[in-house]
């Protein structure tokens, strides 16, 4: 872990190597920080959405192209109606209070899952700042809300399904039928709290990505932990099946 001075430094740092183009996380962690401070799991999910607010600044600045985060999978929407309705509230508060620094960003918000499933409150929001944000350059910032990774796979091959023979249904064909055709590859995927697995997120998108399990809960997640992953993902080597030696470009004996 840097000092607080250092993060200039490891920002300097990651900024001059080459960035994943396209990062996702898994937010997790939220309850157990409220719940480690004797607060009501609510008081997590707020905190959540000023890490979300911090981690989509720095990672604006630093210059990925695509933010993906998993806000909510079709699964959450089951929790107890307090909570759930928690999680919309401060989802319709975010999209109202981070509209003007995401239109004077030039970040383009999207939104991938049921969208259906949401308030209407919160849906003519999302819809109103994505369509708002649409001719935007810069950053991707893409919610996934009542998301499902298997349905998200599902739909892709029912459509792909309606315009070609099923001989012509290739990768490709699937591919672009994703949720997040347009988007750059998948490079990274990070999940906080210190749990090891992908939940049904981004199944297909994550066949290269590179994996990042941190300890951090995601409420304590903020800049400096997101430069640390970035930082991380820099020093590794990404082979895509290849041998070390070929992708160092040197001859494979
Ligand atoms: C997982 O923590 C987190 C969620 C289910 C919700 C994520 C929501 C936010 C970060 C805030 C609102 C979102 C935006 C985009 C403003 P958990 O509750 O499963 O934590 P636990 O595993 O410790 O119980």
């Amino acid at each position: 872990m840097t000092a607080p001075s250092d993060i200039e430094a490891l920002r300097a740092r990651v900024r001059a190597r080459p960035l994943p183009r396209h990062v996702a996380i898994i937010m997790d962690g939220n309850g157990r920080w409220a719940e480690a401070r004797g607060l009501p799991r609510v008081a997590g999910h707020r905190e959540g959405s000023a890490s979300v607010r911090a981690v989509a600044r720095e990672a604006r600045a630093v210059g990925v192209e695509a933010l993906t985060l998993y806000a909510l999978s079709v699964q959450n929407l089951a929790r107890p109606p307090h909570e759930v309705r928690a999680l919309m509230e401060l989802l319709a508060e975010f999209l109202e209070s981070e509209r003007r620094e995401i239109m004077d960003n030039g970040i383009r918000l999207a939104a991938i899952g049921d969208l259906d499933r949401l308030p209407g409150a919160v849906r003519s929001r999302l819809d109103a700042l994505c369509a708002e944000s649409r001719g935007n350059r810069g950053m991707v910032l893409t919610l996934a809300l009542s998301y499902d990774g298997r349905e998200e796979l599902a739909q892709a091959a029912r459509r792909a399904a309606r315009r070609l023979a099923p001989g012509d249904i290739d990768a490709a064909a699937l591919e672009a039928e994703l949720w997040t055709a347009g988007l750059p590859e998948l490079d990274l995927m990070v999940r906080t709290s210190g749990e090891r697995r992908i939940s049904n997120f981004l199944l297909w998108q994550c066949a290269y990505a590179e994996l990042a399990f941190v300890e951090t809960l995601w409420p304590d997640f903020r800049e400096r932990e997101l430069l640390e992953v970035l930082a991380d993902f820099q020093g590794r080597e990404r082979r895509f099946g290849l041998t070390g030696a070929q992708v160092r470009g040197a001859v494979d004996p």
